[in-house]
């Protein structure tokens, strides 16, 4: 075949020519980021093509590796593998430095595997967009949670301003870890003294999986949040968390965990693909329709 019937943007097919990028992740299957990704392409036409690669932790080095050497473009990380993906690159921004974890992996034309974390710019930027007024960032923040996404959570909140941040999880000594990983501003909240710790609260962010399809909801009496405050939520299935919809009641703003992922995943389309995408309803049609009708 030849010309325009080679494939690439002309047909909407993929060339011999295309970029290549995946998601990386043990299981992957639930992965939205081939559909964010592959919406992307379609829209702005771009030769090229994003695929899930299901990678066991014992091979995620030699995979990471062989899939750079294969001439990728590079790969975004997901659970378990953004901590090991951070120990093998050669270069780290700074956000991956801190937060000792790389969700987005760019493979260099010199061999080299420079690692970013986008999540902390997914969540910010997914607040800015939806609650303009709560991305100013004044007054105090309550996290829960203390994992990966919650530190890069507490970051984001850093930037924006807020202060102090609060974080309450069920586990102290993850909190505590997370509370001097992330410096000062940063408190921490015995579990059972959560609910109280929403008074004069301007925002509260869910960073636990609780709520969750298939998971037990959160127990979060709402009595002392503020009715001005915002509430958001990562976990995005159900769009409508328990959290979300309570609040809601309360009269509080509520941000659903949707645009963070989208948010997240606009660094590296931009890197691998050469195209700043955007984030608009099409999008959170596309990647979460199912979700949307629920
Ligand atoms: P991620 O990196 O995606 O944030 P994670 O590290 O497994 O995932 O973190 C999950 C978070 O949800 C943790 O803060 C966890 O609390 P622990 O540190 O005590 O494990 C929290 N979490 C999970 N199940 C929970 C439950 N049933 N009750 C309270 N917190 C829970």
């Amino acid at each position: 075949m030849t010309g325009t019937h080679d494939g690439g943007p002309m047909t909407g097919l993929p060339s011999g020519k295309a970029v290549v990028a995946g998601v990386a992740g043990w299981p992957v299957g639930h992965s939205r980021s081939p559909r964010l990704h592959g919406h992307w392409l379609q829209r702005y036409g771009i030769d090229g093509l994003y695929a899930p690669f299901p990678i066991a932790p014992e091979n995620f080095e030699t995979a990471v590796r062989g899939l750079a050497a294969a001439g990728l473009a590079g790969l975004n990380v997901t659970v378990p593998h953004k901590a090991a993906a951070c120990a093998l690159c050669d270069r780290l921004d700074d956000t991956a430095r801190r937060l000792a974890a790389a969700n987005t992996l760019v493979f260099g034309p010199d061999g080299a595997i420079e690692g970013r974390n986008t999540d902390a710019y997914g969540f910010a930027e997914a607040l800015k967009a939806a609650a303009p007024e709560a991305a100013a960032g004044r007054g105090p923040a309550v996290v829960l949670g203390a994992g990966g996404a919650a530190r890069a959570v507490v970051l984001a909140l850093q930037s924006l301003g807020y202060s102090p941040v609060r974080i309450a999880n069920r586990t102290a000594a993850h909190a505590e870890a997370a509370a001097s990983a992330l410096g000062p501003g940063v408190e921490t909240v015995p579990w059972e003294e959560r609910a109280a710790a929403l008074a004069g609260a301007a925002l509260l962010v869910n960073a636990t999986s609780l709520g969750m399809t298939g998971r037990p909801a959160l127990d979060l009496p709402l009595a002392d949040l503020p009715p001005e405050a915002t509430a958001c939520d990562i976990v995005y299935a159900p769009l409508e968390t328990p959290l979300l919809a309570a609040a809601r009641r309360r009269g509080c703003r509520a941000v659903d965990g949707l645009g963070m992922l989208l948010h997240q995943g606009r660094p590296g389309f931009r890197a691998w693909f050469g195209v700043d995408p955007a984030v608009d309803d099409d999008l959170r049609r596309a990647v979460a329709g199912d979700l949307l009708a629920a």
